[in-house]
């Protein structure tokens, strides 16, 4: 068990706010560098193994069990416990990805519900479920400590974190610096999210895998890098030739973040 530490949560609002695009990047910017397109996002047909989906099976009931997906895009994290789940509620700020989640839920033929709206502002119409997941959202939280309470919350029994190892954006730092000349933040991490979940108070432990290489759509890929970077389309294939040939995202290098809720 960690010692508390009083300053992480300010530590980590901080690293999240020193990847703010500076003013005069953004203002040339040809289409909003921020979103993530559901094509990328989208559930896998079979489920793949990792510690995230076993943490939340082995929490689950034999039968019966419903999920709450956080942040769901296009479900992967929650279709993946499909069976033995059937009933997943999936929250997401974007209507496209909330679309895609009701459309992949109908394919596979499990109950689903969809509650649009920010976390943890939208816990109430969330409700709980025996297990919560929330998979690739917490580098977009600078206020941790409420999101993370509010997950616990809604639990009967367990929450599953999945983030990668350091800032998912890490990897295209060698980018800004070629296309910006602009040195961009080496963290946050998910050392420090878990600081931030055991200072709050919660029985918090990570557990570091490698997750398997992933036949995404490179075009898919560097058209969200060369976005992001603030570029206009037409250097796309500049940003194809910088980026490097194995890079995915989310990396490889993840974290399962879990709790138990204690019961009653
Ligand atoms: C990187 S995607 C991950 C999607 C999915 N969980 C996965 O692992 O494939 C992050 C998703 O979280 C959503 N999101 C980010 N912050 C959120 C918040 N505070 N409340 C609800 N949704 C949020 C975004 O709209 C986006 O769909």
């Amino acid at each position: 068990v960690r010692s508390g530490d009083p300053g992480a949560a300010e530590r980590w609002a901080a690293e999240l706010a020193a990847w703010r695009i500076p003013d005069e990047i953004l203002a040339a910017a040809p289409e909003s560098p921020y979103g993530f397109p559901p094509e990328l996002f989208r559930a896998h047909p079979d489920p793949v193994e990792t510690v995230s989906r076993e943490r939340a099976l082995s929490a689950l009931p034999a039968s019966g069990g419903w999920v709450l997906d956080v942040g769901c895009g296009g479900g992967r994290a929650s279709l993946a416990l499909v069976p033995p789940a059937v009933h997943l509620t999936g929250v997401d700020e974007s209507p496209d990805m909330l679309a895609e989640f009701a459309r992949a839920a109908d394919e596979r033929g499990v109950e689903h519900r969809e509650v649009r709206g920010s976390w943890p502002s939208v816990a109430p119409d969330a409700g709980q479920a025996d297990v919560v997941v929330s998979h690739h959202v917490l580098y977009n939280v600078p206020n941790l400590v409420p999101f993370a309470v509010a997950l616990s919350a809604a639990a009967r029994r367990r929450v599953v974190i999945e983030i990668t190892d350091t800032h998912p954006w890490v990897p295209t730092n060698a980018l800004w610096r070629q296309f910006h000349q602009l040195d961009r933040p080496a963290g946050p991490t998910a050392d420090l999210a878990l600081s931030v979940l055991v200072s709050a108070g919660l029985p918090a432990r990570t557990e570091r895998w490698a997750g398997a290489a992933i036949e995404a759509d490179r075009d898919h890929i560097v058209a969200m890098v060369r976005r992001r970077l603030c570029l206009p389309v037409e250097r796309e294939a500049e940003v194809a030739a910088a980026l490097p040939v194995d890079f995915q995202m989310p990396a490889r290098s993840m974290a399962t973040i879990w709790w138990d809720v204690p019961s009653g």
